[in-house]
Parts: C-alpha cells; structure tokens; sequence
C-alpha cells in the first residue's frame, strides 16, 4: 500500500498538489537493448512490456478524456495542468509506441491484433461523443464523467507504480538495459508529477464518490485482463521461448521474479491501493513523492538530453 514518502533534496518546497507540469521532448535509441531486457527473465520482461502494449492508445484515450472536459474548465491553473498533461502524455504514448515498432516487431513478435481495435475505438470514439453531446447532453456528461473517473483509477497506478520503479535500485542490480529502465523511470516519474491532474478534472466536471468507486472496480479487471493477458500473449508469440506456456509455469516463474524484485507484486499492489484510493477524502498529492521524482528526472539521460528543467 503506498504511504507518503518523505520529501527532500532538489525542490523539497515544492506543492505536492499543483507542481510544475510540463512535457519534455525526450527520444530513445532502442538499437542496443535485447528483447529480454530483463537479463534471464523473459517472464518479467514480458509482464513489464504489456504495459507498452496498452499504453500508447490507452494514454490517447486518457488526452482525448481530458480535452472533451477541457471547454467545461474555469480554473485557470487547472487549465495549465491539463496542457501539461497532454504534452507529457502524448510524449508518453510515442515513446512506448517506439518499444512495439522497435524492439518487439524487430524480434518477430507482431500485436496489432491488440492495438488494432484499440487504435480503432480511438478514432471512433470523438464522432460517438459528438453525437451523443447533440443528441443527449446529460447522457454524454455521465459517460464522460465515468471515463475520467476509470482514467483517473488508473493514474493512480501509474503515479504508484512509477514511484515503485523509481525506488527499486534491485532493477540496476539485476542488469536491466539502461535505455528501458530510464524510459520506465522517466515515465514514471512524470507519472508521479501529473498525478492530481485527471482526479481534479473529474472533479471540476461534478464527478462524485459513486462513480469514483465503480468506475475504480471496471479499471481494475481492466489492468488485471490487459497484464495477464498480455504477458501470456507476449510469452506464446516470443520465437525465443521453446516450452510451452502455460498458465502455472508462468505464475511460478512471476513468483520468482516478484522475490528478485523485477516486478512488483501485482495481485496484491492493485487490490492493496484500495483502501488508499476509496477513501472518501483522497487526493493524488497525499500519494507519492515530486521532489523523489525531480531527483530522478535531474539525473534522466533522456529527460536531460530533453532539455526542460521548470525549476
Ligand atoms: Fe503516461
Ligand atoms: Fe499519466
């Protein structure tokens, strides 16, 4: 379960509720880094890379979310924020776009059968809100409202697993290519920056507890379908891997990586945040730690090379 972390070092006065946000234009060289990026452990590699699997449309999805809400918006420092968001999110979604393009398309493992309907709902997704908006607007603000509150469940995973990555210095001992763990760790901790964001756009457009709650539950079977499914996708299509999968070898081997600290416990980590995230009071920015994050992001090679640094 995530607890505050305790703050210091660079930028240690910074507000935890409205940080500088801001999109850094950073770029990957993928032509080094092997497909199991995770020395030994195709098990972990492959849980890790669902997450590039669903992440490009699935960011897409949350920028197209916040930009429908956006007209409705009054507060102009949220107004900033949600800029922000969208600039680091886009960035986001290419960046691991260049993962499935570069490295799992180059070692002969295709998932377009997966993105493709994704990418698709995304481009039918705008004309559907605009008929819904003409046809029935408090019908289209209901849907709406569900869909940031299912974005901001997720946020808060990404803003926890990203501060779980940051912190696992087990990831540098294990060997992992330093491209991909800076990329997971630059996204993780903009992850961690952006965290309030979507929560408080939900809020502006009138989002209340109920729907928090259920639209909470939906994301969870939505992240425990796309991790399983995923990984078991990923190990059954990886040409390097000669055993047969099956879902008690691959749970063993999840267990393995889980003790080596290569993943996080995922079954526990998503049902633990309960208590955290349905508490009637909560606020991302209790959550997580931006000056952990600004540490890291000082230290990116890609984050650098990137160029932004607000403080
Ligand atoms: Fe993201
Ligand atoms: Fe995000």
């Amino acid at each position: 379960m995530t607890k505050p972390l305790p703050t210091g070092g660079p930028a240690s006065g910074i507000d935890e509720r409205h940080p500088p946000i801001k999109a850094r234009r950073v770029s990957f060289d993928w032509s080094a880094t092997p497909m199991h990026w995770i020395p030994g452990d195709p098990v972990a590699t492959h849980i890790i890379n669902s997450f590039h699997i669903v992440l490009p449309e699935g960011e897409k999805w949350f920028i197209q979310c916040v930009k429908d809400a956006r007209p409705h918006i009054k507060d102009e420092r949220l107004l900033e924020e949600i800029r922000g968001f969208i600039g680091q999110e886009m960035v986001h979604a290419r960046s691991h776009q260049g993962v499935l393009d570069q490295i799992l398309e180059r070692n002969g493992i295709d998932v377009s059968r997966i993105t493709g309907p994704a990418a698709r709902g995304n481009a039918d997704r705008p004309r559907q809100m605009e008929e819904l908006k003409a046809k029935n607007p408090r019908a289209w603000r209901r849907r709406l409202r569900f869909e940031l509150a299912a974005v901001a469940s997720i946020e808060h995973y990404t803003a926890v697993l990203g501060q779980w990555i940051m912190d696992n210095e087990r990831l540098d001992k294990a060997g992992v290519d330093p491209t991909m763990l800076d990329l997971l760790r630059w996204h993780g901790a903009e992850e961690v920056e952006h965290r309030s964001v979507v929560f408080d756009v939900y809020k502006a457009m009138g989002g209340g507890y109920a729907t928090r709650v259920a639209a909470w539950l939906v994301s969870l079977f939505f992240l425990y379908w796309a991790l399983i499914g995923g990984s078991l996708y990923l190990l059954r299509h990886d040409p390097t891997i000669k055993k047969r999968v099956t879902f008690p070898r691959v749970y063993r081997a999840y267990r393995r990586s889980v003790r080596l600290g290569h993943v996080p416990g995922i079954f526990k980590l998503l049902l633990g945040e309960a208590p955290v995230y349905l508490k009637p009071g909560h606020h991302p920015s209790q959550i997580c730690s931006t000056p952990r994050a600004l540490e890291y992001l000082l230290k990116s090679p890609a984050a650098q090379a990137g160029g932004y640094d607000p403080y």
